[in-house]
This record gives C-alpha cells, structure tokens and sequence, in this order.
C-alpha cells in the first residue's frame, strides 16, 4: 500500500485554537477512555528512560502533553519534562508548571520538529502520534534530524497503514460525539458541546484525520529502508501490535 500524504487538520495551523483543543480532547477519550494506549506508552517510555539512562523526557507535537501528565503523576522526581508544540497550550503548560514546579517547562514559542535543535545529553524525544504528519518526501530527513538531536528518539503511533486501522478508525465518531458527556467535569466544557454537537465539525475532523493518519504511516519494510538509506547514529527497533507501532532509535 502507498503512504499518500492526505491532508491533516491536525498538522494545519489555521484552525480555531478552541477546535483544536476540542480534537485533542476526542484523541485524549479515544486512547485513554477506550482504550489505553496512552497508560502503555507512558510506561514505554519510562522503561526505555531507565535502560538508556535518560533522566529528561521531552515530548514534542505534544497537544495536550498526554504522556507528560501521565508520568508527572506516576514517575518519581527523578525525571524531568519539556512540552512543546507547533501549536503550543500555552494555558495547559502554565498549569503543568505551576502543578510540578522544577519538573516540567512548556516552550511557549511554536517548536517545529523537523527544525534542527540540539538536546542537551540524556534527553530522550517522544512524538505520539504526529510524525506522520511531515510529509512521505520529507519524513526521511527530519527522523534522521531528530535521531541527532538527542540521545533517544520514541514514535508512538496508535494506528498502522493497515485496511484493519482504517476501518478501525470510522469507529472515532463514537468518543467524538461523546467527549462533550465524558469530561462534562472538565473546565472547558462549552467548548466541546459547540464544536462536537452544536457544528460538530471536531468529530469529522477526526474521522478524517484517523484514516488519513493510517495511510500515511509507514511499514516495518519502509523503516527498515530508512535506516539503510539514511545516516543515523544509532539502529532502529520497530515495536508493533495489530493497531499501534513504536519506531525507538
Ligand atoms: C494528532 S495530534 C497528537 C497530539 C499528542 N501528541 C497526542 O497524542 O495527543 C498531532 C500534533 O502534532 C503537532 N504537529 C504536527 N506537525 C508538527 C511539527 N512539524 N512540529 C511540531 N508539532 C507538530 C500538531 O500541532 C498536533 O498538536
């Protein structure tokens, strides 16, 4: 199957910040409420941390930094966190600050992965479900960017270039249309009602990116191919069950 580079809403920086948000919350249902890809990850990364001897956690195209909170509450002080974004939450990252003073920072400036920058030593970058968002011609240059950023580099992605991930992922409208109901305890919750019921455009959004994402991965065959052709400093180990894949170089 071909990676196509559909369009991604999610990638765009020309929809509302409130949408935005709202589609970060519909991710948030969809892999913690329904699933709990976010808990595995989470542990992933605090696992791979400790054998690689990583004491700081930067989480990039971070949303809502789902991992960052994650481990800020299970993870002792030994680790420290960076969240940033092309789109940053500049209010969640003030909150996370405030809540875990010396553990985390929010860069409020936007942060575009693909832009080299270097990491100071024992920094390990973890990108949940936005790598594929650079496009097929691009993807290549930027990993191998990213690999010689820092001492570590996780990808997490919930889905796979897979007929089974993009039937799977219709199955979105389900959290999209109930989000406004399952954090009804949650600031912010107008938001959601207007954006999934009232012009419920966020759920579509999804329905739209959850399939696009899945043409877009790649295979275990093409990153393999990457790790011939590129120049990294390290080997690639492709990790996968039937609906997620960890790329960790
Ligand atoms: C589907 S969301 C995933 C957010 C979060 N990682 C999660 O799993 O909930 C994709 C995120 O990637 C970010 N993004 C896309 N391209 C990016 C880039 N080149 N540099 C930094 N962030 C990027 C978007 O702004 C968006 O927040």
């Amino acid at each position: 199957m071909k990676t196509v580079d559909l369009f991604q809403f999610n990638a765009s920086t020309n929809i509302p910040a409130t949408l935005q948000r709202t589609t970060m919350d519909i991710v948030e249902v969809c892999n913690s409420v329904f699933r709990p890809f976010f808990r595995n990850v989470a542990n992933r990364v605090q696992e791979e941390a400790l054998n690689s001897g990583c004491t700081h956690i930067v989480e990039m195209g971070a949303g809502n930094a789902p991992i960052t909170r994650r481990l800020l509450e299970s993870s002792e002080g030994s680790l420290t966190f960076t969240v940033c974004d092309l789109m940053p939450d500049e209010e969640l990252y003030a909150r996370l600050e405030k809540e875990h003073p010396k553990r985390v920072q929010g860069l409020t400036q936007a942060v575009d992965f693909t832009i080299p920058r270097q990491w100071p030593p024992q920094t390990l970058l973890v990108l949940v479900a936005c790598f594929h968002h650079v496009p097929v011609a691009e993807r290549a240059a930027a990993f191998e960017t990213l690999t010689n950023s820092a001492d570590r580099v996780m990808l997490f992605s919930p889905v796979k270039k897979t007929l089974f991930c993009m039937f799977a992922a219709v199955g979105i409208l389900v959290p999209g249309l109930l989000v406004p109901l399952i954090y009804i305890h949650r600031p912010a919750r107008l938001r959601r009602m207007f954006w999934c019921w009232l012009l419920p455009i966020a759920p579509l959004i999804m329905l739209w990116d959850g399939v696009g994402g899945c043409v877009r991965q790649w295979t275990t065959a093409e990153w393999k191919a990457v790790e011939q052709n590129q120049n990294l400093p390290r080997s690639i180990l492709v990790e996968s069950t039937p609906n997620s894949q960890t790329v960790i170089c």
